[in-house]
């Protein structure tokens, strides 16, 4: 439809019609049985499903596949305009085909990897008829305390930004009315990452400059590649919340960040306007949010409500539901659904399963960081290996998000080891050990009812040390129960539970040769696991291939090439934790008494393992750095290199770091930040030669003055394979 024709449309739509375009109803509405997030049962007045605009969540799932045609259909006989009903979903790290959970997509420090990754998930939602997809969750996160750091890639603003454009290259493609692309909604805006306390949908207090130099930057990136829609909050940010927030959904948004495409706000977050203590009323919350600039109420029925007699009194001028209304209309025009309300049902794959199977694979293998391996313990080695822990045999390796991921699909490590070990030289043997969980969580309660809890542990326990005492080499499966991240999961204990830390001592005190796998959507205090194992592996949430990427990791077949996206901490008291920290005026001395300056007297600043950290096989050396020139100019460049030499006779695989520290500035400057990076392989005897490009852009920062710009003067430079490591070059910026 040309633009005049849509202009035309929107001529011809009542004030009721329009205001009903910016109403976006749960699944449930129209497939009773979908399985949407949130509410699945939704009674409305036929007049508003007729005419609401959008619909989220359906389509997923056994029940939800193949529903949307005849959904579409009722729907486009009886709207009075015909104008095609959205269908949007949570396509956040996979559909059928579930990729590692983003966190842990954010470990490879593999962007290609993932708009590939994108680009498969988009196929298979949009050919069952999916046109939007809540994604890329592109929240700065710095707290493992909340659970939805499960959902990012991690504490750092360069990896973030990358990632989320390249999901978003991944999801659109080239071609939005391709009914194998999906428009995507980059969420959730503005910085829903930095919850007070790490308590989820809690009050986020930054700095305009802490906002701006570190929570913008990947949501402005995503905006750049392309993203159709930014989806609005629900924290408040310093007291208002930025469902209501027309300084960020406005001025930020749209006049400096350019963004032209739809808003949308999170489930209920205009609703929510009320127990925030923002509006007194639905009819204030309507009123703030669209005078905010938020297009789409997401499920709280305000703007339906209220809208039309919000225009009608004068209070809202029409002009600005004209905007929103069009807003919405183009969007369904770029995807084409004037043309064919039916995108994508009648689309044939590009992918077949083994190729979408074949790029998860790869996808968990980059994501896995081996973080410990004395001795060489892995690969794996052994005539008798026993796959020992709660997820040895787990098919639950998808996330709370992967909504229409099926565990039967999912390869489970012990399946993948049987087929790994099928020669027959090595024996191989399996035991759960113990309960995924303690009997006093919430969750045990819920999901978990056993009445014989401590008898049934008691069991399982004697069970692996028995198994422990058999094999020469025990892969130890312990984690994160997968439902304790994701959406209002937030946790004050990083710990293992009581169960599997005595799973960890009895198999311990049974083999000299633990090799421990992690499975978690969050950082964990590992000291004492680490203690305990020869080889500590983080796996995080690894979908639907997670038991195969994992045994060509163990098996020696791929190198373990993952580094940390965010920090693993000591101890959870030290949370937030992130590298990119500033020094302080007090800095503790690397050695030596530390007296008054900014430390805990019970625990390191460090982190137990720091962002970027990974090991890999192989025997991996990297050079001094070696500058082109120790001036930089404005207009010019700099190049720092260094060696990396595998001398080893495994393959390796790393991401090399480029990290700088501007010393002094008008505004204190981290002590270090990352500035670019790129994966490497070796082969054994392997060496190369990694180079960077540094300029004037990539020195820029919120000066003191609130301005945006570099300032002359004196920089460090790390390249290093992680975010401590390393020695400094240095180079000066001239004016
Ligand atoms: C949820 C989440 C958001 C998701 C939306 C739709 O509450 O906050 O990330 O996209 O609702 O399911």
């Amino acid at each position: 439809m040309t633009h005049q024709a849509l202009l035309q449309l929107l001529a011809d739509m009542s004030l009721e019609e329009k205001a009903l375009q910016l109403c976006q109803l749960p699944g449930g509405v129209y497939n009773p049985e979908a399985a949407v997030t949130g509410i699945s049962r939704y009674e409305v007045d036929p007049r508003i499903k007729q005419l609401a605009g959008s619909t989220l969540g359906v389509g997923l799932g056994k029940k939800g596949s193949g529903t949307i045609r005849a959904i579409q259909e009722e729907y486009m006989k009886n709207h009075p305009h015909h104008i095609p009903l959205l269908f949007m979903a949570d396509i956040i790290h996979g559909h059928r085909t579930v990729f590692p959970c983003p966190l842990g997509q954010g470990a490879s420090f593999d962007p290609d990897m993932t708009e590939q990754a994108a680009t498969v998930q988009a196929e298979e939602a949009g050919l069952d008829g999916i046109h939007v997809t809540f994604s890329p969750m592109a929240d700065l996160s710095r707290d493992a305390r909340w659970g939805r750091v499960m959902e990012s890639t991690g504490e750092d603003k360069l990896l973030n930004s990358r990632m989320a454009a390249a999901m978003v290259r991944g999801y659109q493609g080239n071609d939005l009315k391709d009914g194998r692309s999906l428009a995507a909604c980059v969420k959730h805006f503005a910085a829903y990452g930095a919850a007070d306390a790490g308590r989820d949908y809690n009050n986020t207090e930054l700095s305009e400059h802490t906002l701006r130099e570190y929570f913008l930057p990947a949501y402005e990136a995503a905006i750049r590649a392309g993203a159709k829609l930014v989806m609005s909050s629900f924290n408040s940010w310093n007291g208002i919340p930025v469902t209501g927030h027309p300084w960020l959904l406005k001025k930020v948004l749209r006049e400096e960040m350019g963004f032209s495409g739809v808003t949308i706000s999170d489930w209920d977050a205009i609703g929510q306007l009320v127990p925030h203590g923002f509006a007194a009323d639905k009819r204030d919350a309507a009123l703030k949010a669209m005078q905010a600039g938020v297009d789409i109420d997401m499920c709280t029925l305000a703007y339906t409500e209220y809208l039309e007699a919000l225009v009608q009194s004068g209070e809202i001028d029409e002009k600005l539901l004209d905007e929103a209304a069009l807003r919405v209309l183009e969007l369904k025009n770029e995807l084409g659904l004037f043309e064919n309300p039916f995108r994508g049902l009648d689309d044939a794959p590009r992918y077949t399963d083994a190729q979408k199977r074949a790029i998860a694979r790869k996808a968990v293998a980059e994501s896995l960081v081996l973080l410990k391996n004395d001795g060489a313990a892995l690969p794996v080695k052994g005539q008798r290996v026993a796959f020992i822990g709660p997820y040895a045999q787990s098919e639950e390796l998808i996330s709370s998000w992967a909504l229409a991921g099926e565990k039967e699909h999912t390869v489970s490590l012990w399946e993948a080891a049987q087929s790994a070990f099928a020669d027959g030289e090595t024996q191989l043997r399996t035991v759960p050990g113990c309960t995924m969980l303690d009997n006093d969580t919430e969750l045990a309660r819920g999901h978990y009812q056993a009445d014989d809890w401590d008898a049934q542990n008691e069991a399982l326990l004697r069970d692996a040390a028995e198994a422990a005492a058999w094999a020469d080499t025990v892969v130890l499966c312990l984690g994160e129960h997968h439902l304790q991240s994701g959406e209002s999961t937030s946790r004050v204990s990083l710990r293992l539970p009581q169960v599997q830390q005595r799973l960890l001592h009895t198999v311990a005190a049974a083999c000299d040769r633990v090799i421990t796998l992690v499975f978690c959507g969050r950082p964990l205090e590992l000291k004492q696991v680490s203690a305990l194992s020869q080889a500590l592996m983080v796996c995080w949430l690894p979908g639907t291939e997670g038991g195969n990427g994992i045994m060509d990791v163990l098996s020696g077949k791929v190198p373990p090439s993952g580094s940390l996206p965010m920090s693993f901490p000591y101890s959870v008291g030290q949370e937030p934790l992130h590298y990119d920290s500033y020094p302080t005026g007090r800095p503790k001395p690397a050695s030596g008494w530390a007296g008054f300056t900014s430390r805990y007297l019970d625990c390191s600043n460090d982190p137990l393992y720091p962002f970027g950290f990974g090991l890999t096989y192989g025997n991996l050396s990297i050079s001094p750095v070696a500058l082109s020139a120790n001036e930089l100019t404005p207009d010019g460049s700099l190049t720092a290199s260094v060696t990396l030499k595998n001398t080893g006779d495994l393959p390796a695989a790393r991401t090399v770091q480029l990290y700088i520290r501007d010393v002094t500035g008008s505004r204190v400057r981290p002590v270090r930040e990352l500035k670019d990076f790129r994966r490497v392989s070796l082969a054994p005897g392997e060496e190369t030669t990694v180079s960077f490009t540094v300029t004037e852009p990539m020195l820029r920062f919120w000066r003191g003055d609130d301005t945006f710009g570099s300032e002359s003067g004196a920089f460090r430079l790390w390249i290093s394979l992680d975010s401590m490591s390393g020695d400094a070059a240095e180079f000066t910026l001239k004016a």
